[in-house]
């Protein structure tokens, strides 16, 4: 029987496809190929896309090499809003054969498309991602993603199908019952949001099963932004490697770029299908590799809805490859409009997270509220007690104390905390709300 560790050391070279181990030189060249053509096709078929070149005064012709890319209008959810439901497909409607959509906290939800190809190639890019984890064919793998309009469950089930797993289709919810099929089924992998991977190991616990006889060797988590110590929360509770998917819908869902279980340095860009950029997200200015700022996507490959130097508000950088020839991203921090202004300080809710997971009097749950008191932001952080934590005044203040002075310390911000009974914190099924904004709007 394999064992974990059998499963860090790298793949052999011939399970991989060539582009994961090819040269820097190879990959451009199949990326400026690849551009060319994914231009050409935006412009032609897609009206909106071409009108806004017309605007910047530039044609397809114009890029021959890949840094000519800088001189192409970016596209944002806001054009995906305009053109709505399904003005940025790029081929008649009978080709595509599925949409999914991003319902998005305000407005409309924006809706994306897919040709058969597009269906193939995403099944693919997933299939490396579970394999650069440590998946094989033959494994057993519980998909707790959504199934729906949600890429994540039906992106990880191509995928996994593809790469010769077995699927389980769980998707969210019904948190008991995925336990007991768990433990029924003794699936290796799960995919699935790192937040509902600790609702299920609290689940188990308070079924008597306990969080670490779980019967995985690897989750597969994404959706969401989560931190180094969460990891280490995660592969210490559950006894598994924790590996970090990344995607988003606009672009094709998960599988933009996946962690490689023997480094765990960050997700791998799969660069052969999304070229990657980093700019000032105020300027709009390419920012070098190695430099912080906003990522942005260019399909390369995308029939039904090619997305052209998406502006995606995810707040990372660009990295050499390590265990593939692919770059990588360092973990994202945040998007941008998840960034709190808290009386003129930055704050992300990730910083509050590594801060929270330092205590191991704490649950890894938490939730930030947001509150104006005459015209002063407030900012409350709500934590709740292990469950092996009895509930006392003189801890709860010793918690607080110290919660308040590291976050004062660190982040500079003066804040209350409030410490809850185990279980109080609303789990979620999917994505953790991790920010209660109770301001109102003006
Ligand atoms: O969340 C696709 C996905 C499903 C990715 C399952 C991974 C696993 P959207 O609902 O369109 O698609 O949300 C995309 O989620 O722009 C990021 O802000 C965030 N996100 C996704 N993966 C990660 C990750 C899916 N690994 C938005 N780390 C993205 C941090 C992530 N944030």
């Amino acid at each position: 029987m394999s064992t974990s560790l059998d499963r860090r050391s790298p793949p052999s070279p011939d399970i991989l496809d060539p582009i994961e181990t090819a040269s820097r030189d190879e990959i451009t060249a199949l990326q400026t190929r690849r551009m060319k053509w994914s231009l050409n096709h935006a412009y032609t078929n897609i009206e909106h896309f071409r009108l806004r070149c017309q605007a910047k005064g530039v044609h397809p012709d114009d890029f021959t090499e890949l840094k000519d890319l800088a001189r192409f209008p970016f596209t944002s959810k806001d054009d995906l809003r305009q053109t709505y439901p399904f003005g940025m497909f790029a081929v008649p409607m009978d080709e595509v054969v599925r949409v999914h959509a991003s319902s998005g906290t305000t407005g409309k939800p924006t809706v994306v498309g897919y040709t058969r190809n597009d269906i193939d190639m995403w099944a693919e890019v997933v299939a490396r991602s579970i394999r650069a984890a440590g998946g094989r064919r033959g494994d057993k793998c519980h998909v707790s993603y959504g199934y729906g309009l949600f890429t994540g469950g039906l992106g990880a089930h191509y995928g996994a199908e593809r790469l010769g797993c077995t699927v389980i289709p769980m998707s969210g919810g019904q948190t008991e019952k995925q336990i007991q099929l768990m433990m029924d089924f003794k699936p290796e992998i799960i995919m699935v949001t790192p937040s509902y991977m600790l609702a299920m190991a609290d689940a188990m616990d308070r079924m008597g099963i306990g969080a670490n006889n779980n019967p995985l060797k690897i989750g597969i988590f994404g959706a969401e932004p989560w931190t180094g110590a969460m990891r280490g929360e995660i592969e210490t509770r559950l006894g598994i490697d924790a590996v970090d998917i990344y995607g988003l819908s606009e672009v094709i869902g998960p599988g933009v770029a996946s962690e490689c279980i023997e480094t765990k340095d960050g997700p791998h860009l799969w660069e052969d299908h999304f070229y990657p950029e980093v700019i000032d997200p105020t300027t709009g200015e390419v920012l070098p590799d190695g430099q912080m700022g906003e990522l942005v996507f260019t399909s390369l490959t995308k029939e039904a809805m090619p997305v052209i130097r998406y502006r995606t508000r995810d707040l990372t950088m660009l990295l050499p490859g390590t265990a593939r020839s692919f770059r990588r991203m360092g973990k994202i921090t945040g998007r941008s409009d998840d960034m709190l202004i808290i009386r003129g300080v930055n704050l992300f809710p990730t910083q509050i997270e590594e801060l929270v997971l330092r205590d191991t009097r704490l649950s890894p749950h938490y939730q930030i509220e947001v509150s104006r008191d005459n015209h002063l932001d407030q900012v409350t952080v709500n934590v709740e007690l292990r469950a092996d934590q009895a509930p006392d005044t003189s801890l709860n203040d010793s918690i607080t104390r110290d919660l308040q002075h590291r976050i004062k310390a660190l982040i500079g911000i003066t804040t209350r905390v409030r410490v809850l009974l185990p279980d109080s914190i609303e789990r979620s099924m999917g994505k953790a709300r991790r920010v209660i904004d109770m301001r109102s709007p003006g």
